[in-house]
């Protein structure tokens, strides 16, 4: 049996918009996620009606034995106009979520940001605008009054690389830009000081409370498709733009050279980046949340544009990641990798530190109604590389598993299920599959037995 530390978080994930539905109850206000529609025509309005279920759905939780439930406040429902007045039916709704958590024992670790923006917001520039992280550090302030007396656990922003590139550069979330290259920098940047400003926020309420905050990047350990120079060096130029371009400004209080080089031939100066910008995005957190689902495999590209390089699914290529020859992948195509999660986590204490480390979302996309023996698998599997990095001397704090349901997936809607609990949508019966079950007894004992 692999025992897990003491006290370690078993939990799982979701996000507000995937989940809720309720678009118009309680005055919420629209999100930039209403008025956009993505590549499968599926619409987040009725979702899995979470938001009219959500009592039936904690004590589910309950039954999976989880210790932890990570979960986002919709930013639009507490302050509907991006700008005071708050709505209180919003601020009641997540009070009560967070009272019934406790009550269970199930440890609220809130996300700020999970891509829902004020659609007032997006009127007024969105996360191109400056004004916009004020905004956030508005409603950081506005959550942290509200539920900083129960809440120990908080994230500022959900995965600001995906923000920046599925929003900017390649049209295929909200708000939908494409080949949006500035766009793409200055919303990273932004949603970093966002980051930062709420951190600043929390620190301003004391510390008394014991609270927790950090940032949820998603990490991709990068490897080269073959020992040749050029995919060597694209590997980490790309590793660069991923990974280093956010943990540098969190945790060493400046962007990467190579990167802020590759970006100012394409763009000229950044002049978005004012002084006293990174100290602020620098600001001491508590612990780094990590989303990991896949590694990227780098070959070089030298004619595509913006970036010279393309990430190609290992199929009979050998890799210096000791994966190859046809890795297995998940139902959306993903490559099912677990030891690039112990390397990408024993890198991240050897470059940054010794932080501790929340593994905030990781999953994958399987077909199976109920007997889901493949997400079984993947989860043990991803269990054994996060131990293997905790015996080397990684502090994981938890693991939260992507999904508790499944759910409302982005531009991929309801056709992709990545939940531990199967969703019909037709009569919205939530049923657990067999992973929840096998997840559920690996919570109760700490520990994951031996395969
Ligand atoms: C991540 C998102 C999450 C979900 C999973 C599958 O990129 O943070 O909302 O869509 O992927």
């Amino acid at each position: 049996m692999r025992r897990f530390p003491e006290g370690f978080l078993w939990g799982v994930a979701t996000s507000a918009y995937q989940i809720e539905g309720a678009v118009d109850a309680d005055g919420r206000g629209a999100s930039i996620w209403d008025r956009f529609t993505g590549e499968s025509g599926d619409r987040g309005d009725l979702a899995c009606d979470h938001y009219r279920r959500w009592r039936a759905d904690v004590e589910l939780l309950a039954e999976l034995n989880v210790n932890a439930y990570r979960f986002s406040i919709a930013w639009p429902r507490l302050i509907p106009t991006g700008r005071a007045p708050l709505e209180r039916r919003g601020i009641d709704h997540y009070d009560r979520l967070v009272d019934a958590l406790l009550e269970r024992g199930i440890e609220p670790v809130v996300t700020l940001y999970h891509w829902d923006l004020p659609q007032a917001l997006e009127d007024t520039g969105g996360w191109r605008n400056r004004e916009t992280v004020e905004r956030f550090a508005e409603y950081a302030a506005t959550c942290f009054d509200a539920y900083g007396d129960r809440v120990r656990w908080w994230l500022t922003i959900n995965e600001p690389w995906i923000v920046g590139l599925l929003g900017y550069l390649h049209g295929l979330h909200a708000p939908g830009y494409k080949g949006d290259v500035l766009g793409e920098v200055t919303v990273f940047h932004h949603l970093l000081l966002a980051h930062g400003r709420a951190v600043q926020e929390l620190r301003a309420r004391g510390d008394g409370r014991g609270s927790k905050i950090g940032l949820a990047p998603n990490l991709s350990p990068h490897y080269p498709a073959s020992e040749g120079a050029a995919d060597l060096a694209v590997s980490d130029a790309s590793d660069g733009y991923v990974n280093r371009w956010f943990l540098d400004a969190v945790f060493r209080g400046s962007y990467p050279d190579d990167m802020r080089a590759r970006y100012e031939e394409l763009l000229g100066p950044l002049d978005f980046i004012r002084d006293g910008d990174l100290a602020a995005i620098a600001e001491p957190t508590d612990y780094l949340g990590v989303n990991y689902y896949a590694p990227r495999v780098m070959q070089a590209a030298p004619d595509d544009r913006p970036w010279p390089w393309r990430v190609i699914v290992p199929d009979n290529v050998r890799t210096t990641g000791g994966f190859t020859d046809g890795v297995a992948r998940t139902e959306a195509g993903t490559p099912i990798v677990p030891t690039a999660l112990t390397d990408l986590l024993v890198r991240i204490r050897d470059d940054y530190g010794p932080l501790p480390i929340m593994i905030t979302e990781n999953g994958a996309v399987f077909p199976e109604p109920v007997h889901d023996e493949r997400r079984i698998a993947f989860i043990r599997d991803h269990l054994a590389a996060l131990h293997e990095a905790i015996a080397a001397g990684v502090p994981v704090v938890g693991y939260c598993h992507w999904s508790f349901l499944d759910n409302f997936e982005w531009a991929l809607g309801y056709v992709q299920r990545f939940g531990l609990v199967h969703v019909d949508y037709e009569t919205l019966a939530r049923t657990p599959k067999d992973s929840a079950r096998w997840y559920s007894e690996i919570a109760l004992r700490n520990g994951l037995p031996d395969y």
